[in-house]
C-alpha cells in the first residue's frame, strides 16, 4: 500500500529549530513540517529573556565562549561552542532581517542599536530581546515567513509516535519516515521522506512543577532512543531558579533577566541570601541559584521566596517587563510595588540525542537540533539565553549538511501501513491519567534538584513498573495523545534516572547528596547511553 504523505523533508516540531531549519532549506525541497499541536506551541513562544550573541564592541567571542565553558562546568566540547558562539552573530542578523522586532537601546546617537541586557553567568550585557517576550517575536516572525513559503507543508495537530527505519546491510539502518497520529482524524497516516529532522523539544514535562508548556513531553528524545540512537547527559535537567508561585498560575516564569537589570532575591522576611551561597549572588549560574533557593526554602519550611525589583524606577519596569507586570497583575501582584513569589522549576533538558557537528544523529538520514539534541554546547549547565542560539545554529548546520546529500538519497514510498488489527479502543482511561500524575510527582520528588542514591533508586523501581505497565496498555489499545506523551514521558524519565545513576559526583545540575563533590579525575566526561539496538558506523 503507498504512503499518505510523501516529501523530501520531514521536520517534527515547529519551535525555533524547525521552522528555522525550514527556512534555511532550498525552495526547490518539498518540505513537511509537523506540529503536535499548532505551530506556536511549543517552549520558543514562551522563551522571554532574549538570544546571546556578541554583539557589543567590548564584548568578545572569547568572552562568550569562556563565560559558557564555566557554566557548563567542565563537560562542554569546546569545539561545539566556539562554532555556536562565532555563528551567533549572523544568526542574529538572519532573524532580523526576517523582520524579528527586538528592542533597541536608548542610549547613544544611533536608533538602530539593539538593547542588551544580562543573565546569570555571562560577564557582559550580550543578551538580545524583545522585551519580556522574545520568543514571541521570534517565532511569529519565523512562522509568517514558513507560511508564505510554497515548498512547505505544515501539518497542525499530528502527533508522530515513531519513525521507520530501513535495515541496510549489516543492521546499519537509515531513516525513511515516520508513523504520525492525525488527532483531528484520529487515523494514524504514513509519513515518508528522504530526510527526517527531530526538532521536538525538551522533556520538562516529565516533572511535576515546570516552566514548560504542555507539548514538552520528550518525544523526540524518546523516538530516537528507540530507534537506536544514543541519548547523552539525560541527568543534566536544569531547574529554572524563579517561576511565579500562585495557586493559578501554572508555568509563568519570571525571566532571569529581572535580576539582570537589578532584581534581588529575598527570604520571607525580606533579607537577601545569595551572597552567602556565591559572590556574584544573584547573577550565579543558574544551577548554583536555584540550588540556594531550594536550599533555604527547605530549611525555613517556606512555600516560595521572593524575586523584587519595585526599588527600580515604575517606567523602566514597565518599560523592560511589560507582560511580566501584565500577567503579575491578574494575579494581584503589583511588581513595581511589591516582591513576586518564586519557586524553581524544571525549565531545560541540557542533553538529549548525540548529534555530531552537522546535527547528524546515529542513524542515516536522521537529523535532531534543538532541545531535543545534545551537542555538547550546554555541558552540565545551560547558560541563559542559550538555547534560542543553539537552535539556530544547528538548523543552519543541518540545512548545509541536508542540501549537500539529499540528490544522493532515494525516497522509499512504499512504507508499511501502521498496524491496528490486533488493538481496540481503550476501556480504562483512568490508567494513563494515574501514571502521568504518579511520574511527575516521584520524579520530583526523586529526581530533582537534589538527589541522592536512595531517591534514585527508588524512582528506579517506580519507573520500571510504569514503564511495564504502559508497554502492556500501549500494545493492546489504539493510541492517543495521552498515551502516546505518557509512554515517551516514561522513556524518558528512565533515561534521566539511568544517566543520575551512572553520575557518581555533583557537578553543574547534577547534585547527589552521597557524592557532593566534583570528580574531574574520573567524571570529567559526558554520560552516554547506548541502547540494545545501537549500531555503529
Ligand atoms: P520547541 O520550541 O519546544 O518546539 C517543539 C516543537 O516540537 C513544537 O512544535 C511541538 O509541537 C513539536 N513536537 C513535540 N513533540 C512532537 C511530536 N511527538 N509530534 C509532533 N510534533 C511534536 N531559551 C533562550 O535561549 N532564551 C530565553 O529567553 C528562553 N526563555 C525561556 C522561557 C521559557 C518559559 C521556556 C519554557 C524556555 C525558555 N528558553 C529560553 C528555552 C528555549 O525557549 C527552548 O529551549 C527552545 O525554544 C527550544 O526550541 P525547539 O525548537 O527545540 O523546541
Ligand atoms: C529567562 O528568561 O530567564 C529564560 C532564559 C533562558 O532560559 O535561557
Amino acid at each position: 500500500m503507498s504512503c499518505n504523505h510523501t516529501h523530501d523533508v520531514l521536520i517534527i516540531g515547529s519551535g525555533a529549530a524547525g521552522l528555522s531549519l525550514a527556512l534555511r532549506l532550498n525552495s526547490d525541497l518539498n518540505i513537511a513540517i509537523i506540529a503536535k499541536r499548532s505551530i506556536d506551541e511549543g517552549s520558543t513562544y514562551y522563551a522571554q529573556g532574549g538570544i546571546s550573541a556578541v554583539l557589543d564592541a567590548h564584548d568578545s567571542i572569547t568572552s562568550h565562549i569562556e563565560d559558557t565553558l564555566i557554566a557548563g562546568a567542565g563537560l562542554c566540547d569546546e569545539k561545539t561552542v566556539r562554532i555556536v558562539v562565532e555563528r551567533g552573530p549572523e544568526n542574529i542578523d538572519q532573524l532580523l532581517n526576517l523582520g524579528v522586532k527586538f528592542t533597541r537601546s536608548k542610549e547613544g546617537n544611533d536608533p538602530n542599536q539593539l538593547h542588551l541586557t544580562r543573565e546569570g553567568g555571562h560577564s557582559h550585557r550580550r543578551v538580545i530581546h524583545a522585551a519580556d517576550a522574545t520568543g514571541r517575536a521570534v517565532q511569529l516572525s519565523l512562522q509568517d515567513q514558513v507560511k508564505a513559503r510554497q515548498n512547505i507543508t505544515l501539518y497542525e495537530n499530528h502527533n508522530a509516535i515513531d519513525l521507520i527505519l530501513d535495515k541496510k546491510k549489516q543492521g546499519k539502518k537509515r531513516c525513511v519516515g515516520a508513523y504520525i497520529l492525525n488527532t483531528e482524524k484520529d487515523r494514524v497516516e504514513t509519513f515518508s521522506a528522504r530526510t527526517v529532522a527531530l526538532a521536538t523539544g525538551g522533556a520538562s514535562k516529565v516533572y511535576l512543577y515546570t516552566s514548560n508548556p504542555d507539548v514538552s513531553t520528550g518525544d523526540g528524545i524518546a523516538m530516537a532512543w528507540r530507534a537506536g540512537c544514543r541519548v547523552a547527559n539525560m541527568e543534566f535537567i536544569q531547574f529554572h531558579p524563579t517561576c511565579l508561585y500562585h495557586p493559578d498560575a501554572r508555568n509563568y516564569l519570571i525571566t532571569e533577566a529581572v535580576r539582570g537589570e537589578g532584581g534581588k532575591l529575598l527570604l520571607p522576611d525580606g533579607s537577601r541570601f545569595m551572597d552567602e551561597f556565591d559572590e556574584r549572588a544573584e547573577l550565579a549560574p543558574r544551577d548554583i541559584v536555584a540550588r540556594a533557593i531550594d536550599h533555604e526554602m527547605k530549611r525555613l519550611g517556606a512555600d516560595c521566596l521572593f524575586l523584587d525589583i519595585s526599588h527600580k524606577p515604575k517606567a523602566f519596569i514597565i518599560e523592560h517587563f511589560p507582560t511580566i507586570y501584565e500577567r503579575c497583575l491578574d494575579f494581584g501582584i503589583d511588581i513595581t510595588k511589591e516582591p513576586i513569589p518564586v519557586v524553581p522549576a524544571a525549565h531545560y533538558t541540557c542533553g538529549g540525542i548525540t548529534t555530531d557537528q552537522h546535527a547528524k544523529t546515529d542513524i542515516t538520514n536522521l537529523y535532531a537540533i534543538g532541545e531535543s539534541a545534545y551537542t555538547g554546547l550546554h555541558g552540565a549547565n545551560r547558560m541563559a539565553s542559550n538555547s534560542i542560539l543553539e537552535c539556530l545554529v544547528y538548523a543552519q548546520m543541518a540545512a548545509e549538511d541536508i542540501e549537500s546529500n539529499i540528490d544522493t538519497i532515494a525516497l522509499n514510498n512504499n512504507l508499511p501501513p501502521w498496524d491496528e488489527s490486533r488493538v481496540t479502543n481503550s476501556d480504562e482511561m483512568v490508567v494513563v491519567s494515574h501514571n502521568w500524575n504518579e511520574l511527575r510527582h516521584f520524579m520530583w520528588d526523586y529526581v530533582g534538584i537534589v538527589r541522592s542514591n536512595k531517591r534514585l533508586q527508588r524512582a528506579k523501581r517506580r519507573v520500571n513498573l510504569l514503564r511495564h505497565e504502559i508497554g502492556e496498555y500501549y500494545g493492546n489499545f489504539r493510541v492517543y495523545n495521552d498515551l502516546l506523551e505518557l509512554r515517551n514521558l516514561v522513556d524518558v524519565a528512565d533515561l534521566i534516572i539511568q544517566s543520575a545513576q551512572r553520575r557518581r559526583e555533583s557537578r553543574g545540575l547534577h547534585y547527589n547528596l552521597d557524592f557532593p563533590k566534583r570528580d574531574d579525575l574520573h567524571q570529567r566526561k559526558p554520560t552516554i547511553l547506548i541502547p540494545d539496538n545501537y549500531f555503529p558506523g
